[in-house]
């Protein structure tokens, strides 16, 4: 297969969630720099590319998912440059002298992660229960078979919002004490047993604890805070955020940190100080009042698309607030008994 058969193949197999509002959002032009954060399938990156003569650079934690578009990229030439890291770290990416004018985030798993049974992300196929989307770092299996009952059951209430949290940890306690827990089938199982009978209609009793156990294995929220900050640090004035989710978590966090970002005096100084300019100058002002969602034509070829949330902001002149977590809806976890 020829680079331009595989770009044609790959843009046939792809379509990204809310991908017109994404390049709506971020509003291309000629020179401009991008940074796609979660470069995936690469649907956004070339959809950017095809808007306007810009550049991108492609960051993906995964290195198969960078192994999966090399033999497309090749047609962008000095375009689309890849590179493997977090997005937490976006901001070391480009070089000194080049200026990021747009960076777009799509936060959580992606359809080659889910497909693949020896990634272990999926409880519909059996394989090794691993989780991590980069190569380092403890394995679902190593969270799970040596965690703590409280920190797990926190992990599952603060990250799976799931109500049977306790219950769940406890049952995953009781069967690593008679066998360690490796795979997917193994740990879905467990679940179940511990779960009441599923009602038609209602998700997999496994859903919540495979969703909470990735977004501690990968430490999602902590990353997606950091990805925010480092967005704020390297945007030029005028340079655009675009943040697309799929859980409620996720959602609050962009939000109270666009709404802190975008008011004078909303990170951290009270309102009520006086003075006119009581609080730091805005980062950001605030390009969605309300989130962004899929519309119908969307939804009826996409069920994916049903949680998902866009939303944007636009750098102002203003410095770089300090990083501060605190207040945006982080939840607050005692991980010391993760395995490390
Ligand atoms: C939902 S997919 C992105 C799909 C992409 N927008 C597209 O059009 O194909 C999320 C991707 O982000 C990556 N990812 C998730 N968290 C990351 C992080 N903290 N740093 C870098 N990549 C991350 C995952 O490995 C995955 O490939």
């Amino acid at each position: 297969m020829t680079p331009e058969e595989a770009l044609a193949a790959a843009e046939r197999n792809h379509r990204p969630v809310l991908c017109d509002e994404v390049i709506a959002a971020l509003a291309p032009e000629t020179g401009d720099l991008f940074i796609d954060g979660t470069f995936g399938a690469g649907g956004y990156s070339r959809a950017i590319l095809a808007a306007a003569e810009c550049r991108v650079i492609g960051v993906d934690r995964d290195p198969e998912a960078l192994a999966e578009a090399r033999p497309w990229a090749s047609v962008y030439g000095e375009r689309l440059r890849l590179v493997e890291t977090v997005f937490g770290d976006l901001d070391t990416v480009p070089d000194a002298d080049e200026q990021v004018t747009g960076v777009v985030l799509d936060i959580g798993v992606s359809s080659m992660q889910l497909d693949r049974a020896g990634r272990g992300f999926s409880f519909l196929r059996d394989g090794a229960l691993d989780m991590r989307m980069g190569q380092d770092g403890p394995s679902a299996a190593d969270l799970v078979n040596t965690a703590e009952e409280a920190v797990l059951g926190d992990i599952l209430f603060q990250y799976g919002e799931e109500r049977r949290a306790r219950a769940l940890a406890r049952a995953i306690i009781a069967a690593r004490t008679k066998t360690p827990i490796r795979t997917t089938a193994e740990l879905s199982q467990i679940v179940e047993a511990a779960s009441p009978a599923k009602k038609p209609g209602q998700a997999h009793p496994a859903t919540r604890t495979f969703q909470a156990l990735r977004i501690a294995v990968n430490d999602e929220l902590g990353e997606l805070v950091r990805g925010l900050a480092a967005a704020e640090r390297v945007l030029v004035p005028g340079g655009r955020l675009v943040v697309v989710t799929f859980h409620s978590l996720e959602d609050r966090i962009v939000k109270r940190f666009l709404k802190s970002r975008s008011e004078r005096g909303g990170a951290g100084v009270s309102r009520h100080a006086p003075g006119p300019l009581a609080g730091p100058e805005p980062s950001f002002e605030t390009l969605t009042r309300k989130p962004i969602e899929a519309g119908e034509a969307e939804l009826a070829t996409n069920p994916r698309a049903r949680s998902a949330r866009l939303r944007a902001g636009r750098r102002t002149s203003a410095p770089a607030l300090p990083f501060e977590a605190r207040g945006l809806g982080l939840p607050g976890l005692a991980l010391e008994g993760l395995a490390s």
